[in-house]
């Protein structure tokens, strides 16, 4: 999965040299993501932050607002140019800093600022290197991108499933290894009644991360937004194919061996891991809800300053696309966000 998506001249996120670019995501690309619905997404976000700010932070100057997995940039200049317009606080309040940690999409990025500068933003090639006294991270979709290893139900054991070579050595498939030890009690953890054949998914990537991103501020709040589950309804019996997906020209497909570097790979995330290597990095989880609840509660000064009024084209486009953020059926209820804190420093 980590060579599909990462490796470095054809793995599906990086840059190719024929294609300088970032990869489509959204009606051109292979699936669509909150920030590719719209604008809406990151002034709701700002509304968010302004809150934070002046609740939690005491409307300190500057916040650092630091993004990991921001792609192409986006989500990071829809949030600056509404911080701009919604205004009630000074230039220069905010500071946001995008990690991209792969040098060649750096340059894409820096390129980029080049050519449209926003001020405020900046680039930054590691979570080290964006640390801050005090700020709040998030991230979208980032933690679905995580490679993440398989485990098999076979003969009323858990094993681990590994990626190897048909007999003819021409096409890649499953081969079953067993499990390996340190995963042993995690495994007996989730219990039993597991069916032969079931597969699920295993993320320890998030393990490394998570304590590494609860370094970056000695004050801060930690916004995750990703689809995914608490434990105990991630490793539910009854999910016998697991949540590794893959997506390619906007159908879902379960062959990650189909189109390699062409499609996205991509699994739920068991929220309670993160919520453990967060404890582990000092955090407290403040909220688990889903995107419905966090989104609505950031729109409430913007509904009320709707009120009355007839509403004008670009609103009208807003409001479809809030809609679509926040209606259970679409985005509201599948996608989740986890708030960390550490905010007694
Ligand atoms: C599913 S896309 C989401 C893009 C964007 N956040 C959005 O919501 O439209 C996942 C992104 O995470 C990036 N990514 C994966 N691992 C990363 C890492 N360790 N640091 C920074 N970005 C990473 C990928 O390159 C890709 O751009």
């Amino acid at each position: 999965m980590d060579l599909a998506l990462y490796h470095p001249e054809w793995g599906y996120y990086s840059r190719r040299d024929d294609d300088p670019g970032f990869r489509e995501v959204g009606r051109k690309g292979d699936f669509y993501t909150s920030v590719s619905v719209g604008d809406t997404f990151g002034r709701l976000l700002a509304h968010r932050l302004l809150m934070a700010w002046e609740a939690d932070f005491q409307r300190q100057q500057p916040l650092v607002v630091v993004e990991q997995g921001g792609h192409d940039g986006r989500l990071a200049r829809d949030i600056l140019a509404a911080l701009g317009e919604i205004g009630g606080h000074l230039p220069g309040s905010f500071e946001y800093r995008l990690v991209e940690p792969r040098a060649s999409l750096r340059e894409t990025l820096e390129r980029e600022l080049k050519a449209t500068p926003v001020p405020g933003l900046r680039v930054c090639a590691s979570l080290e290197e964006a640390r801050a006294p005090a700020g709040i991270f998030l991230c979208n979709e980032l933690l679905d991108a995580f490679p993440v290893d398989l485990l098999f139900f076979s003969g009323g054991a858990w094993h681990e499933r590994r990626v190897g070579w048909d007999e003819d050595e021409s096409r890649p498939c499953w081969v079953t290894a067993p499990l390996r030890p340190e995963w042993r009690d995690f495994v007996s953890s989730l219990g039993g009644g597991f069916p032969e054949g079931c597969q699920t998914e295993i993320c320890t990537a998030v393990d490394a991360w998570m304590v590494e991103a609860a370094r970056l501020f000695e004050r801060g709040l930690w916004w995750i937004i990703d689809y995914g589950h608490e434990r105990a309804d991630y490793y539910l019996p009854q999910r016998t194919t697991g949540t590794l997906r893959t997506y390619h020209q906007h159908r879902a497909g379960e062959d990650p061996f189909a189109h390699p570097g062409e499609q996205d790979l991509t699994a739920h995330v068991d929220f309670t891991r993160v919520e453990e290597a967060a404890t582990r990095g000092g955090l407290a989880r403040r909220l688990f809800t889903d995107q419905h609840h966090f989104l609505i509660e950031a729109a409430r000064p913007w509904l009320l300053s709707l009120e009355g009024m007839r509403p004008d084209p670009l609103t009208v486009k807003r409001l479809r696309q809030f809609q679509t953020l926040t209606h259970p059926a679409m985005m509201g209820q599948h996608f989740k966000v986890m708030e960390l804190a550490k905010l007694d420093a």
